[in-house]
């Protein structure tokens, strides 16, 4: 059996990508061929739909051929071969087991809705050191995403090596506890929920001190952006600023107001070496992203220091500004100014509307203001679109949550300049994401919505299909390892229902009922929520373990008890729990 591919020079990253894929579950390394008949051929060329990203899978009696009019459609094509092998081909290991490596003969042909079909984490409020950054690519590659936009910097720690301004990792990448580990630290405790333990392998100590964080060496960066560009995935950094600026501003203050009231320190862009300051971490950032667009964040900008700074005001009389908020716009337009002539483009959180947008940056639309997105489209300007409401993942979830991701639309009717929606993205903010396996919970399976959004058109889209579709991706998931969220368990005996806040902090208490026994009795009768789903239980007002008794087939309970019921996945973490008290009727 061989990998061919067609006379692309790209080509033999894709099959190099292709060969690691299949060989770990199957133990076979194919060998790949630049020439000749082979068993799988990667094909680079042009297609009846020229939509960049188009690809199509063929798979006969006697090969499999992929052909896609670029990169990313290649890799699209071999996330679909996944697909249509067993799920067992997702194992990292060889496995004791007969599997049949069968794909059915099909033709598959798609393309992409959007050319922007994004997902990105932050990683400055609790870190992900580059292997786990790398598990995260993966995943976005199997379910067909392509820019990974990477929350570097914020108030709470600085990831990247800058190595100019060493301090900014070398201190403020690592910190003592702040509040959020705490927090987190007492849920893991007070639930059982290891999902909010802070990472081991992220805390070090000394002098008896533990610090908590990490960062990317410029080397690391380079590694983990060759990993993406081989899945085919676009890697988008963002250093934020003005604001969100703390991080930088604790170990070289002079690149804030003098005077700054801590709460809101943005850069002092009255200063013509913050100013300077900024370019220079660019300059290094541009060095290391090959990829054009570069973040610049510039969300909730705290602007009452630059009320009171004598250069701020300056700069505002001597640009002729008319309020701070023209000073936001001017600090962006400077330095959107310093990434064009690096060959870069622009892109901001949708707060760079506020003072008068420049005609080349991107919008992120984030707030849901039909202010921002209508001046936006006015003014002309490509539009990503992920707003808070649909498309932020740290966001609380009940089990309407992956229903709503997969029913937003980035184009509403509304909308006269569709052209300008470059795509959308989901975002996973980490104030309360302490471990991947948070992330997992938090983005699983609402990520196959947002590959849903960003793929299909609305009118062929039903979730009712979908939705059984997620439950076939289940098995898939549990090969990966994945700490995906479980649906929480549906009964008559469940009364109460997880509400939806749209905010990212955890909710403190599980959901208890008091159920009555109705002439002396009630029966409890549930449903797995996902295929290989264990439900268990106790009765002795713990929280279920792996060792708690199994629920097998309904019973009738007949006595005034206390149930705790849990959901278990295959590979024995525990989803959510809840509690019953029933009591007898009056
Ligand atoms: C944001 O959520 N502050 C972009
Ligand atoms: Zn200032």
């Amino acid at each position: 059996m061989t990998i061919g591919i067609s006379n692309h020079p790209s080509l033999m990253n894709a099959a190099h990508y292709l060969v690691e894929k299949l060989e770990p579950a199957t133990g076979y390394r194919f060998p790949i061929r630049k020439k000749g008949k082979t068993d799988i051929l990667l094909d680079i060329k042009a297609l009846p739909d020229t939509t960049p990203g188009a690809y199509q899978l063929r798979v006969t009696a006697k090969r499999v051929v992929i052909t896609a009019n670029n990169y990313n459609g290649i890799i699209s094509g071999i996330s679909t071969l996944r697909q249509l092998l067993p799920e067992q081909i997702e194992r990292n290991y060889t496995f004791n087991e007969e599997v049949e490596w069968t794909v059915p003969c099909v033709t598959v042909t798609d393309a992409p809705r959007f050319q922007y079909r994004g997902l990105m984490l932050d990683v400055a409020r609790h870190y992900f050191d580059k292997e786990e950054i790398k598990v995260l690519l993966d995943r976005m590659a199997l379910y067909k995403l392509n820019k990974f936009h990477w929350h570097l910097t914020d108030n709470e720690g600085w990831r990247i090596e800058i190595k100019r301004y060493p301090k900014l990792t070398q201190e403020s990448g690592w910190r003592l506890f702040n509040g959020l580990d705490q927090y987190c630290e007492n849920k893991a405790q007070g639930d059982g929920n290891h999902e909010f333990n802070l990472t081991k392998k992220h805390l070090k100590t000394i002098d008896g001190k533990v610090y908590y964080g990490g960062f990317y060496t410029q080397e690391e960066i380079k590694e983990v952006v060759a990993y993406a560009s081989k899945l085919g995935i676009d890697v988008i950094p963002e250093i934020d600023m003005p604001g969100h600026f703390n991080a930088a501003s604790a170990v070289y203050p002079e690149v804030i107001c003098p005077k700054a009231n801590m709460s809101s320190s943005p850069v002092c862009a009255g200063n013509d070496s913050a100013i300077e300051f900024c370019k220079n971490v660019y300059s290094e950032v541009f060095a290391l992203f090959p990829n054009q667009d570069v973040h610049i964040g510039a969300d909730e900008v705290g602007k009452e220091n630059w009320k009171d700074c004598p250069s701020c005001q300056k700069r505002i009389k001597d640009e002729g500004l008319k309020d701070e908020k023209e000073l936001q716009s001017w600090f962006v337009h400077t330095m959107e100014k310093f990434f064009r002539e690096h060959g870069k483009r622009l892109i901001g959180w949708d707060e760079i509307t506020e003072g008068g947008l420049s005609n080349t940056s991107t919008v992120m639309w984030w707030t849901g203001s039909e202010e921002t997105l209508n001046k936006t489209l006015s003014h002309g300007n490509k539009i990503i679109m992920t707003p808070n409401q649909w498309l932020y993942f740290d966001h609380g979830q009940n089990n309407s949550s992956a229903k709503h991701v997969f029913e937003y639309d980035p184009i509403p009717e509304s909308i006269q300049r569709k052209d300008l929606i470059a795509g959308v993205q989901a975002n996973i903010w980490g104030e309360y994401i302490p471990s991947m396996l948070r992330v997992d919970y938090m983005s699983m399976p609402k990520m196959l919505c947002l590959s849903e959004v960003a793929w299909v058109l609305p009118t062929v889209k039903n979730w009712d299909t979908f939705s059984t579709q997620i439950e076939d991706q289940i098995p898939r998931l549990d090969m990966m390892g994945i700490n995906y969220r479980v649906p929480e368990l549906e009964s008559d005996i469940f009364i109460s229902k997880r509400k939806v806040v749209y905010l990212n902090v955890p909710p403190q208490e599980w959901l208890c009922d008091t159920i009555m026994l109705e002439h002396g009795k009630r029966v409890v009768d549930l449903k797995a929520p996902y295929p290989g789903i264990q439900i268990r239980y106790t009765t002795d007002g713990t929280i279920p373990t792996i060792q708690s008794t199994t629920y097998a087939t309904p019973f009738t309970v007949t006595a005034p008890s206390e149930y705790m019921f849990a959901t278990f996945r295959p590979n024995g973490t525990r989803g959510e729990f809840r509690k019953v008290v029933f009591v007898q009727e009056k």
